[in-house]
């Protein structure tokens, strides 16, 4: 089985080719940072230009580098959202286009489920249920994955999501866009002790994320360290939180088998540090994703597919385009 899976809902465009047996046969993806730097984050309408633009284009390239064509393909599958609406629309529209074109199923993937399940492409040993970071520009959840289509949301952020806080902090920093590896990347030449900050709700019995605090206090904090040491100490209390977090999850979510990270954010190496030294404490299993599965992508996209379509689950042509969509 081999699914087609295509990603728009956020600042890059990407197709690729599944099989249900975990190979990546084809993965192609077009970035847009040079577009958005100039505005110092990702400026909806010209993302969308820039899916309907790159899309059909990687589609086909997709399918040269595996030598097919549509009519090998078992199902389409695309982002239906969570996402920028623009973007989302492109690609969704597009797979139904294909979809029907090629009398082939369509899959309308939510963009969080493909994060959700891509460590299981990576690592065929996962099993459910897994106690799931998922840490994202757009989220910070912990989600309790007891099957496809089974997610469990133990917790989320209350006001910004990790990537997010990343992402302003680079921008305060004057470090650039896009932020989290430019935040990582200064912080190694940094002392995570060096300026105190806020850990928002680190050790109160509620189970959910802030981060607004902590970027507030990184902006006041500007100017009295060097970018470096500011880096270092942010991208600390961000672990912090998160670690503090996510313990207090696997208090409430003791059947879990593993704990696994997913999503931008996952690409940190403090981040996943942290959390591998939190699984070890709790003599839990480890998985991250390897980093390019972890940023946007679409074999997570086609992955989700494979896993939903096994399910017995296909979607209808009139399915719409949805800005938000919880899990
Ligand atoms: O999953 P993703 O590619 O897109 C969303 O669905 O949001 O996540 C993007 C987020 C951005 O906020 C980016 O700054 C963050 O992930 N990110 C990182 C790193 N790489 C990407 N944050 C911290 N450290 C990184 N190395
Ligand atoms: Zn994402």
């Amino acid at each position: 089985m081999v699914i087609l899976g295509l990603e728009s809902s956020c600042d890059e465009t990407a197709a690729a080719l599944v099989t249900a047996d975990r190979r990546v046969l084809a993965h192609k993806l077009a970035g847009q940072e040079a577009a958005h730097a100039p505005y110092g984050g990702v400026v909806p309408e010209i993302a969308a230009r820039a899916h309907v633009e790159v899309l059909g284009p990687l589609v086909q390239a997709a399918l040269a580098e595996a030598d097919m064509t549509l009519a090998d393909v078992d199902a389409v599958a695309a982002t239906a959202g969570p996402g920028l609406i623009g973007g989302v629309m492109v690609g969704l529209v597009t797979g139904k286009a294909l979809a029907h074109a090629a009398a082939k199923p369509l899959l309308a993937i939510n963009h969080l489920e493909g994060h959700a399940l891509s460590p299981r492409l990576a690592d065929p040993t996962l099993a459910f249920p897994y106690l799931l970071l998922l840490v994202s520009g757009g989220h910070c959840q912990l989600l309790l994955v007891e099957g496809v289509a089974r997610y469990r949301r133990l917790a989320t952020t209350i006001d910004d999501a990790a990537g997010e806080a990343f992402d302003k902090t680079a921008k305060l920093l004057g470090l650039g866009f896009p932020g989290g590896p430019a935040v990582e990347a200064a912080a190694r030449d940094g002392n995570p002790q060096a300026v105190p900050l806020p850990r928002p709700l680190t050790g109160s019995a509620e189970p959910h994320f802030s981060f607004a605090g902590l970027k507030a206090a990184v902006a006041r904090a500007v100017g009295t360290a060097s970018p470096a040491d500011l880096a270092a100490s942010f991208q600390q209390a961000v672990v912090d939180c998160l670690i503090d977090r996510t313990r207090r999850a696997l208090k409430t979510a003791p059947v879990a088998t593993a704990l696994v990270v997913a999503g931008g954010v996952a690409a940190n190496g403090a981040v996943r540090a942290g959390l591998e030294a939190l699984a070890a404490e709790h003599q839990l299993r480890f998985v991250a994703p390897p980093l390019w599965l972890c940023t946007d992508n679409a074999a997570m996209i086609a992955w989700a597919g494979v896993e939903r379509f096994q399910a017995g689950y296909t979607d209808p042509l009139d399915t719409v385009a949805r800005p938000r969509w919880p899990l």
